[in-house]
């Protein structure tokens, strides 16, 4: 979580780092910072940050001139400390040489802030950021004559990086090395920008795209030293080395609105895009599935006994809708976990494992853990990611990208649909190379998802004003429920995740046939339910359920399969979807719940992209 942007070259630094921020915000908003060093004879560092979004660190900038060439950012999603003024990076040490700003957790803090507690050192803060600005400064000698500029806070780095546990990237400025920033990473993205005449780090590719795509990803316990002519990386021993460099292959559009009021709408607009990108290319030249990078025999997947399927949150959900296709098409059984339990408990991984790790960010800590345990038993890991050279995909043995483009909604939507084209991709992959299906049949049903785009495009055209109606007649309920069966309870719970983390309503997915278990106590008069009631093998037993709680007073809103007219004499209201094979139904269903969603949010004043409490991306445990 917390995005942190640098910038040092032959420009001014503040509006890159605002714009940078803008960038980043998706990230953490519970406070904005920066530091920039001004004035070029002795150059100071100044410090302005503000508790709140952004803007509120822009009215504090309205009347402060930072003008200089070097500076870092950071905007907070809070971990030690409450977000206020005091608590927001960037930290400065106690005189005021150097800041730093910080994304993750040292995990060993409070043990550091003891020692420099009983050495005199005061903090204003709850931070165990301030910890490291100070430890940093404890660490720092001053260079000898001739030694290049930074040596001294880059070294003082790498000693700290050594001292501390956890996971963080996190960049530092000082005034009396002022040419220079110098950051590190360990478990936590970090990207840095070669421009012209300028060098850059973020958070994020996004915070980049703006000044250069030639791109190069911090690894971890590398560090890194910025100038104006170039950027230098060395281990923590400070043996030179590389982090990984890439090209940036999207356009900086892809990042904007467009005439969306958010981006959550754009991005759900974007699915048959996205959907038809993530397609491209998935059959080599001998018309078979292929995945983007493998690094491990395919020969071996004929052996593989047992799949497990980690992920947190939305791609949680996208696990447990691919769970269906792989078992059904490729024969071999799949549990799906949430990934900040697995490694808690005792798995049974072997050679013949494979565990499929989703993460639309690919920095999501608990997924990277997952999978990293896994490893460590042998397993083969195969990554499904939306970012190119995220850790995650670093660290598997082979990935499928989803390439659905940046998402900057927190709320997840063209991921999800992505990530479940992907799963039917590696679904089919693995059908293939443990020939459970001809060839022929993996063409045919790849031919399926490629039709996926354009029912998308027509369920996006005809169900905005209904669901715009539908979400204003949900958004007074004290609860909303979701049910669903089979392949429709993974989409009752992304319905309900996406309701609640942008509306803040209470909202629940239920398997239906689990409603008269318990949850159906809850139903009262007018309650609504969402039933996901397309054509398939339980068409039947959900009617049924949804007969079951109409008869209790709930007000039944059924998604159904275009042509189908028996739910229609069962629901108050019914939200037509395209036919399709019924393991890809959930590409569509998913849609209408998003919208739902979104209008939810609109009606009640909610910040649809940037909703309470929440952050993109989750790098912490
Ligand atoms: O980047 P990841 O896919 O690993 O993120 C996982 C979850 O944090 C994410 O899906 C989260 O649940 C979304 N806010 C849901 O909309």
């Amino acid at each position: 979580m917390c995005g942190i942007i640098g910038y040092v070259g032959g420009g001014d630094a503040l509006p890159v780092l605002m714009n940078g921020l803008a960038t980043l915000e998706y990230r953490g908003y519970d406070s904005a910072g920066v530091s920039v060093l001004t004035g070029s004879a002795r150059p100071e560092l100044r410090v302005v940050k503000r508790a709140g979004k952004l803007a509120a660190l822009e009215g504090a900038l309205a009347d402060v001139g930072l003008a200089g060439t070097v500076g870092l950012g950071h905007t907070r999603w809070a971990t030690h400390g409450e977000p206020t003024d005091r608590n927001a990076h960037p930290h400065v040490d106690e005189d005021g040489d150097l800041a730093i700003v910080h994304n993750g957790i040292i995990e060993n803090f409070v043990e550091i802030k003891e020692e420099l507690v009983a050495d005199g050192v005061e903090f204003l803060s709850e931070t165990d950021t301030e910890v490291l600005a100070a430890l940093v400064a404890r660490h720092r000698r001053e260079p000898a004559d001739g030694a290049a500029p930074g040596t001294a806070l880059v070294e003082a780095l790498r000693a700290v990086m050594r001292r501390v546990d956890g996971q963080f990237a996190v960049a530092l400025v000082d005034r009396r090395e002022p040419d220079v920033l110098v950051a590190g990473r360990r478990g936590a993205p970090l990207v840095l920008g070669h421009a012209d005449g300028a060098s850059l780090l973020s958070s994020d590719v996004a915070g980049l795209i703006a000044h250069t795509r030639d791109v190069e990803a911090l690894t971890d316990d590398q560090v890194a030293v910025l100038t104006a002519e170039g950027i230098a990386v060395t281990d923590l021993h400070g043996e030179p080395t590389s982090g990984q460099r890439f090209t940036v292959d999207w356009d900086i559009d892809a990042a904007e609105k467009q005439g969306y009021p958010h981006f959550m709408l754009k991005e759900i607009h974007e699915q048959p895009q996205a959907i038809a990108d993530t397609l491209v290319g998935r059959l080599d030249g001998d018309g078979r599935i292929a995945l983007d990078e493998v690094r491990f025999d395919a020969a071996d997947i004929r052996t593989v006994d047992k799949v497990y399927i980690v992920a947190c949150g939305t791609s949680y959900h996208a696990g447990l809708v691919a769970k269906h296709a792989i078992e059904h098409w490729a024969g071999v059984g799949v549990e799906v976990e949430i990934a900040s339990e697995f490694r808690y408990r005792d798995p049974i991984l072997t050679p013949h494992t494979l565990v499929v790790a989703i993460s639309q960010s690919g920095e999501t800590t608990d997924t990277i853990a997952a999978a990293a345990h896994a490893r460590d038993q042998r397993a083969k890991v195969v990554a499904i990611s939306n970012v190119v050279g995220s850790t995650l995909t670093r660290e598997a043995d082979a990935v499928i990208y989803t390439r659905a483009g940046p998402e900057i909604a927190v709320a997840s939507t063209k991921a999800f649909t992505t990530q479940i084209v992907a799963l039917g991709v590696l679904a089919l992959f693995l059908a293939q190379e443990r020939r459970t299906l001809f060839p022929e049949e993996c063409r045919d049903q790849l031919a399926r998802y490629e039709a996926l785009p354009g029912h998308l495009e027509s369920l996006l055209e005809v169900n905005g004003d209904q669901l715009a109606g539908l979400a204003e007649r949900i958004a007074d309920a004290a609860y909303v429920m979701f049910i669903g069966r089979h392949n429709g309870v993974p989409i009752a719970y992304e319905g309900a995740l996406k309701l609640k983390e942008i509306s803040y309503l209470h909202a629940e997915g239920f398997p239906a046939g689990e409603m008269k278990h318990g949850p159906i106590a809850l139903i009262d008069e007018g309650g609504p339910v969402v039933a996901i009631a397309t054509r398939g093998h339980v068409h039947g037993k959900v009617v049924s359920n949804i007969q079951e709680v109409r008869a209790r007073g709930a007000e039944v809103i059924a998604l159904a399969t275009e042509g189908d007219t028996t739910v229609k004499a069962h629901a108050d209201h019914v939200v037509y979807i395209p036919d399709v094979h019924e393991l890809l139904t959930p590409v569509l269903t998913v849609v209408p719940l998003q919208v739902l969603a979104y209008h939810a949010a609109v009606h009640l004043g909610r910040d649809v992209d940037q909703p309470r409490n929440l952050a993109k991306t989750v790098t912490v445990e």
